[in-house]
């Protein structure tokens, strides 16, 4: 079975002509974004808003039209996958470096669906390094101040230099070990000053589809 691909494209059904689509990015939401682009391909008419630079891509060459903030109100669903969930449908993101937009565009949304296969369910947040975008400037500054909250903060690298978010940031992806208090732990963090956003997803999922005992399941906020 392959998980990914389930939970993908069952978040399909959620999409109806006329939406406003936000597209997450990540090897999940790939089979949502590939679905999608075939539904347009057979006369579904919906725009996207991309999370990334590669969703972007991805949503061009499958035809799927895309447009910008200043021509919507907002977003009717947004689609995205997740690193880990927990029995709240808190979410840590970011393992991809997107964070930011995938909570702006979360943010914006009447309905944020999670898509996310088995591997992601855990009892509490913090085993995956939690992703925090940092402006370059001061990041040596911005990681002291990251590790008196508890973190162990390492700067994402990519080929050898500091890897560089859609936003031009820079990613310190710290380890919390267990993080007990999210929401606390999420606004802690956002006010360092050099953080600009961390991949902590508090009360945002409306829904979540995932795989329980190899079944989909769907799992929506009460
Ligand atoms: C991207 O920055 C992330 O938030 C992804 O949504 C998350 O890492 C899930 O990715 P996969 O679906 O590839 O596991």
């Amino acid at each position: 079975m392959n998980e990914k691909k389930e939970v993908g494209e069952k978040a399909v059904e959620y999409v109806k002509d006329g939406m406003v689509v936000g597209l997450g990015t990540g090897s999940t939401v790939f089979y949502t974004i590939m679905e999608l682009g075939q539904l347009v391909q057979q006369g579904l008419s919906i725009k996207g808003v991309p999370t990334s630079e590669q969703t972007k891509q991805l949503a061009i060459e499958l035809g799927i039209p895309l447009v910008s903030f200043n021509e919507i109100e907002q977003i009717d669903v947004a689609i995205d996958g997740a690193d880990e969930l927990d029995s709240e449908l808190n979410l840590i993101k970011g393992g991809g470096g997107a964070l930011l937009r995938e909570k702006i565009i979360a943010a914006a949304a009447k309905t944020f669906i999670v898509v996310a296969d088995s591997s992601k369910n855990v009892d509490t947040l913090g085993t995956f390094p939690l992703p925090i975008e940092v402006v370059p400037f001061g990041y040596e500054m911005t990681a002291k101040h990251i590790r008196k909250l508890g973190g162990s903060p390492k700067l994402r690298m990519k080929d050898g230099t500091p890897y560089r978010t859609d936003n031009g940031n820079y990613i310190i992806d710290s380890s919390f070990q267990e993080i007990t208090q999210s929401r606390e732990l999420e606004k802690s963090l956002n006010l360092i000053p050099g953080v600009v956003d961390n991949g902590l997803f508090v009360d945002m999922a409306d829904i979540v589809i995932t795989i329980k005992d190899k079944k989909l399941s769907t799992i929506v906020r009460s």
